[in-house]
């Protein structure tokens, strides 16, 4: 049975944040303005690779905020320690969770699933910090927003990093991708 690998694809400011403090990201529709159409930096080729999404209540809130749901039929888990409103329509596809990443990992494991997504800046520094990410793809857009919710900020360790490549896009979007060394 091949491992389960777990994968972030997120895009950051200039300054490291995902979304502004009041989960406003406003500056990333205003920069994907710019992307000609059909582009999309790689996320339908990497989204078609995952089994799970895997994400954070602030996450999935903001994206049910949009009024349609992105991830089609793509299984979503989103966790939080609290009781989660799913609206009928996604019930088939939202599973709700509060497992620690580590008994997460392990069930999924088990099932023989091959990659997770794992999204929210949380979530992220969670799995992180647990050890069990292995690759990060960072699409930093050239925008500096002064202040709003880190990517990084706060985690509690040092995680260590292999460079594996960078594409610079006309647009002016930067996309990095590293595996975790653990
Ligand atoms: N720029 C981008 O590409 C990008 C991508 C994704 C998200 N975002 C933005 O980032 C913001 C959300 O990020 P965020 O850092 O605020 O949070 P997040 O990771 O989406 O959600 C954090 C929350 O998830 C719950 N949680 C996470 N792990 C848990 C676990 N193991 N067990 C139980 N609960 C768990 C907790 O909620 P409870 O308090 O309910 O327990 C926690 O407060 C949104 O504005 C979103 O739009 C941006």
């Amino acid at each position: 049975m091949s491992k389960l690998i777990l994968s972030v694809f997120i895009a950051t400011s200039i300054d490291g944040f995902i979304a502004r403090e009041d989960a406003s990201l406003d500056w990333l529709e205003t920069a994907n303005s710019s992307v000609p159409e059909g582009e999309d930096c790689g996320f339908h080729a990497f989204f078609s690779s995952v089994d799970i999404l895997v994400m954070g209540r602030n996450t999935y809130e903001k994206v049910l905020s949009f009024g349609e749901w992105p991830y089609r039929e793509k299984p979503v888990i989103v966790l939080s320690s609290r009781a989660l409103e799913i609206p009928p329509d996604l019930r088939k596809m939202v599973e709700h969770s509060s497992e620690t990443p580590e008994k997460l990992y392990k069930r999924l494991s088990e099932k023989g699933l091959n990659r997770l997504y794992i999204d929210g800046g949380d979530t992220i520094r969670r799995f992180l910090e647990a050890g069990l990410i292995h690759d990060l793809t960072i699409t930093v857009i050239p925008v500096i927003i002064g202040k709003g919710l880190s990517l990084f900020g706060g985690l509690k360790r040092d995680v260590s990093l292999k460079h594996i490549s960078s594409k610079i896009y006309d647009f002016g979007f930067i996309q990095s991708s590293f595996q975790v060394i653990q």
